[in-house]
């Protein structure tokens, strides 16, 4: 890789055909993102989120407007190797060790048995499972699991990762240590980061800016800023500014998703 890169969406439209009604899984997005930045995206479900970072890697076309990943469309990007997805489950093949699974886009990409043993170990100690390689992923846990899932994710450190809630399914105090891990590897390469929560705390803690998007038709409506220093280690989990975002980040999504009126309140 060389160098960050940056994301241009222009007017992005999705429209899904789901029998009679089509979908509109976003409507005319645009965005500027510049090479290295960390973005997470929040939103209801169904706003279309995975949407578009499915478009981002190439994975669905859009409807209308464009994408630019460092002057490529996604799919000469993905062909490229610019991008690389992390899901909400690790999707790991149960016969393949820790190991092998990482190696796996390098077996494909036909790099040599030497250079992909060297990578896969790299980024095994990177994760924090070197001591895991030849363990298969049942004998692993959830948060290892998802550790070996980024590993793959990050070993042909590609300019664009994509992470789709990939710690949603896993216990707050192993989410915070990924977290924090996860940041320490993104400051270590200039990859462009795009990734979704539910947690306004996690997209405080990670991100860089965060895009608020609505749904019916899925749009963005908020693009905020987070000021807070880096680097970020768990201490500032603690720490008054953040705990300030995190409610600044709250008023900003109730304005556009107003939480349910409470039981028993008056309405009028
Ligand atoms: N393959 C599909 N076919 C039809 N409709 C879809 C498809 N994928 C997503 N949708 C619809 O598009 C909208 C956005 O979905 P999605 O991008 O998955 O949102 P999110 O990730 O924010 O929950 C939703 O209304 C969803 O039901
Ligand atoms: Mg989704």
């Amino acid at each position: 890789m060389s160098g960050p890169v940056a994301i241009t969406i222009d007017g992005l439209t999705v429209r899904y055909r789901a029998g009679a009604a089509p979908v509109v899984a976003l409507q005319d997005l645009s965005c500027q993102i510049a090479g290295g930045t960390f973005i997470a995206l929040v939103g209801p479900s169904g706003c279309g989120k995975s949407t578009l970072l499915r478009a981002l890697g190439g994975l669905v076309a859009p409807t209308a407007g464009r994408i630019a990943i460092g002057g490529a469309n996604p799919d000469d990007a993905r062909a490229a190797r610019l991008v690389s997805f992390v899901f909400q489950q690790p999707v790991l093949l149960p016969w393949c060790t820790a190991r092998q699974n990482i190696e796996l886009p390098l077996r494909l990409f036909g790099w040599s048995a030497p250079r992909r043993h060297a990578a896969a170990a790299q980024f095994l100690d990177l994760v924090g499972l070197a001591r895991f390689a030849d363990s298969y992923p049942s004998q692993l846990s959830g948060g290892m699991q998802q550790r070996v899932a980024l590993a793959r994710a990050l070993v042909f450190e590609p300019a664009v990762l994509l992470l789709d809630e990939p710690f949603g399914a896993l216990d707050e105090i192993t989410r915070e240590r990924l977290n924090v891990e996860l940041l320490r590897i993104w400051s270590a390469t200039q990859a462009t980061v795009l990734f979704v929560t539910h947690s306004l705390a996690e997209a405080a803690f990670l991100a860089d800016r965060v895009l608020f998007l609505a749904r019916e038709p899925g749009r963005l409506v908020a693009d905020v800023p987070i000021t807070l220093p880096r680097p970020r280690t768990a201490a500032l989990l603690e720490h008054d500014d953040f705990l300030h975002t995190v409610a600044g980040l709250r008023r900003q999504l109730n304005r556009h998703d107003p939480p349910p009126p409470q039981a028993g309140g008056r309405h009028g």
